[in-house]
């Protein structure tokens, strides 16, 4: 009886909109992705697909809210690196668990992190920039995303190499601290590339390095922190998406074989490459790749960031 009525859901779901939980403002590197993705996904499953940005705590709190929603394939997170890993080791009153809570659908697009200053931040290159937060740590500052999330995480990476604590201004996103940014109003902040393809082409902000072995074809002109000095610094995040747990399985593979149609299109891969993302093969797109990635993923952070809190 619950292989027919799985098979019947399969065929009948969706029936109504979906509503996509985004944990941070639009505009920013969580919200393209996943607009970008389920814009495509919505013509296959024949449905729309509602994106909620609901912000706060790092995108801790929208991902509770996904945890707690019906798990009727109804509502669904775009999360990542921060939401369903580093936020582990963070928050110890964390109200959900990324492995218990939620059934993973389909990792979407790796986003490697990039070093980013204001246009007129005084570092012309890296060396200059790490000389400069090491003599003025107190007076700089570092826009983030909330604790926990990509933004945050790694600029505490970037800033336990360079062994300095300077001042975090918190956004509800990148989008928002990009803006910031933009607007000369905060120093620097370690960014996923997504979010900053624009702006460096634009001019309108500075790009140190990218904190990837090799150069994004997106940014060729802008070199990896092993090129210009810092190899020690190595940061990719990623964005994925999540059901809440005891979402059926049927219901699972038909969200995770619509997101693999979405990665196969030509106009889905040109949008995500020319944006500098790294679009998963594959073998990295099942749900059982996901759950492992969370998995390696809170085991590599947590002692990364257990020390600070
Ligand atoms: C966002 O979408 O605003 C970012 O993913 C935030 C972050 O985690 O830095």
């Amino acid at each position: 009886l619950g292989t027919f009525i799985a098979a019947a859901e399969a065929q009948t779901y969706p029936t109504r909109s979906i509503t996509m939980i985004v944990p941070f403002a639009a505009g920013g590197p969580t919200d393209v992705v996943a607009r970008i993705v389920t814009s495509h996904m919505a013509q296959t499953l024949g449905q729309s697909i509602i994106i909620e940005n609901v912000v706060g705590a790092g995108g801790t709190t929208a991902t509770t809210r996904a945890a707690r929603a019906a798990n009727d394939g109804y509502t669904l997170i775009t999360g990542h690196m921060g939401t369903h890993a580093a936020s582990v080791p963070l928050y110890p009153k964390l109200a959900y668990h990324p492995e218990k809570d939620f059934e993973p659908i389909a990792l979407l697009a790796g986003t490697p992190i990039l070093i980013l200053a204001r246009k007129d931040f005084p570092p012309k290159d890296l060396n200059e920039f790490v000389a400069y937060v090491k003599a003025n740590a107190e007076k700089v500052n570092a826009a983030h995303a909330g604790v926990g999330s990509v933004s945050h995480v790694s600029c505490e990476l970037l800033h336990s190499i360079l062994d300095i604590k300077p001042v975090g201004v918190p956004f509800n996103g990148t989008g928002p601290a990009m803006n910031a940014l933009v607007g000369g109003q905060v120093d620097y902040m370690c960014d996923q590339i997504v979010n900053a393809v624009p702006q460096i082409n634009a001019g309108t902000i500075k790009a140190y390095a990218i904190a990837t072995p090799e150069r994004n074809p997106s940014l060729p002109n802008v070199p990896t922190t092993a090129e210009a000095g810092l190899p020690k610094f190595q940061a990719q995040a990623w964005n994925a998406m999540f059901a809440p747990k005891g979402t059926s399985p049927a219901v699972v593979a038909s969200l995770n074989a619509a997101a693999v149609k979405a990665l196969d299109d030509e106009t889905v891969r040109k949008r995500l490459l020319e944006l500098g993302s790294v679009i998963p093969g594959p073998a990295e797109r099942t749900p059982e790749s996901l759950a492992a990635l969370v998995k390696n993923e809170i085991a590599k952070w947590t002692p990364v960031l257990k020390p600070a809190t």
